[in-house]
């Protein structure tokens, strides 16, 4: 197989995917090859994959099969990567059951990319070592300009072993970054014309530089007192590392916007023992409410598990009752995904796809309508929102408001990037429609 020219890289899953693979593309760019916008124009399609549930799992076998069927102009077949969870979590297994796949690589191992498309010459290349040598240390420099609103990652893996969840396997225990990388790279994309950071890692609010003993909150105010920089956010953070430092920072630090994800996943305090989770639903809601106390305005989200093994419908009612105490402003949620190699999948009490099916409508419904009412609260507000890209109608433009909400602007002479304020005027439960009142001062 001769070195591929061009690339495509096909994002699944989170948000610290779609981080890693601007990385990738920036590996293969200093590497020699050019991007392309469809993988039916590239050398090589790189699939970077998620594992979290098995219908993520799955998506990545019916993307090789539709590469494998598909009649490409150049009539040459691709190099397949598949990189990410999927790759970590069945390494060898991809290529036995995808022939079509030349390389694999798991997420901790994508800075060798280069090397291994070099070996894929010479037959399949598999690569899902979690080494030593940070891949951070090894990408190239971020310098590229970036858009309005970037991603950063400062802490990877996870050691809270709940026992639905791959992610302590797939990605491995938790590895903060140091605090001087992070800030640089921060600066890096601020420079390259980001105002919005996210910080993202698998359990953000546990990072701790030990070096340097700067724990995330002080991490916070190092990024957020970066010239340039309007707006900071993070994601996803654990219920039990909500520390006071890290709560205090909500009420002291203007750039960090008033919108948390904290995923609760069930609210009942039976379920959450049997899933791990190292809180209780008293104990969230008592976190809930010294945020608040902090950030008044804070807007909540979360993350939802229905049909976990043994939840009776008690257990689900509770689970609607803490999502009535919170009131969040956008929730996720999810039937429960039996993974391989989990606790949890070796539990009593498995649920029938059709229970689980039934719950997930009734919690979706009580979401929508508390997105609807927190939507429908801010009509009226002025915000700032932060212009990311075009809407469907011309000159109609779409940005994100402080709380995370989509609002559709008409404004033909706003470009992406600006930073201007808005009146809400009206609401749906997924997006707002605002009027323009100026552009705010840079
Ligand atoms: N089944 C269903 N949902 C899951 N999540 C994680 N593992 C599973 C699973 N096995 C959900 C959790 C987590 C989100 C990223 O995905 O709610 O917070
Ligand atoms: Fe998975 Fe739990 Fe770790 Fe989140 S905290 S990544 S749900 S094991």
């Amino acid at each position: 197989m001769t070195k591929p020219q061009t690339y495509f890289v096909k994002t699944f899953g989170c948000q610290m995917n779609v981080y890693d693979s601007e990385r990738m593309s920036e590996l293969l760019a200093a590497d020699g090859l050019r991007a392309v916008d469809n993988s039916d124009d590239a050398d090589l399609v790189v699939l970077n994959t998620c594992h979290i549930r098995e219908r993520a799992a799955e998506k990545v076998y019916s993307d090789i099969g539709r590469l494998k069927a598909s009649k490409r102009p150049s009539g040459v077949k691709p190099m397949v990567a598949v990189a990410g969870c999927v790759a970590q979590a069945e390494g060898e297994e991809i290529v036995r059951r995808a022939p079509m796949v030349d390389l694999v690589v798991g997420p901790q191992a994508y800075h060798r990319l280069p090397a291994m498309i070099a070996a894929a010459a010479n037959g399949k290349s598999v690569d899902t070592d979690m080494p030593i040598e940070s891949k951070f240390d090894l990408l190239p420099k971020r310098a590229r300009p970036t858009g309005a609103s970037a991603f950063l990652t400062v802490q990877e893996g996870c050691d809270k072993f709940c026992t639905f969840c791959v992610v302590p396997y797939t990605r491995g225990g938790e590895v903060s970054r140091p605090a001087a990388d992070v800030v640089g790279e921060a600066r890096a994309l601020v420079d390259g014309g980001a105002c919005e950071l996210t910080l993202l890692g698998q359990n953000v609010n546990a990072y701790a530089d030990d070096g340097l003993g700067i724990g995330f909150a002080q991490l916070i105010r190092e990024i957020a007192a970066i010239p340039g920089l309007a707006r900071l956010r993070y994601t996803t953070s654990h219920p039990r590392d909500m520390t006071d430092e890290l709560i205090a920072v909500h009420a002291e630090v203007p750039e960090l916007m008033p919108y948390l994800h904290l995923p609760v996943q069930s609210g009942s305090s039976r379920i959450l023992k049997r899933m791990n989770r190292a809180h209780t639903a008293e104990s969230y809601l008592a976190t809930i409410d010294r945020l608040r106390a902090a950030r008044p305005d804070i807007a909540l989200s979360g993350d939802f598990i229905v049909g976990f093994p043994g939840e009776t419908e008690a257990d689900f009612e509770d689970t609607l009752s803490i999502v009535r105490a919170v009131g969040y402003a956008q929730a996720y949620s999810f039937k429960y995904s039996s993974r391989p190699g989990t606790p949890a999948a070796g539990m009593d009490g498995h649920l029938d796809e059709a229970v689980k099916s039934e719950r997930l409508a009734r919690l979706q419904a009580l979401i929508l309508e508390q997105q609807l009412a927190f939507n429908r609260a801010t009509v009226g507000r002025r915000v700032e929102v932060l212009i990311e890209r075009h809407g469907r109608k011309p000159g109609q433009l779409i940005g994100k408001s402080p709380y995370l909400q989509s609002v559709h602007v008409m404004a033909p002479g706003l470009a992406i990037g600006d930073l201007v304020e808005v009146e809400l005027v009206s609401a749906g439960p997924n997006s707002l429609e605002g009027k323009l009142i100026q552009k705010a001062a840079a």
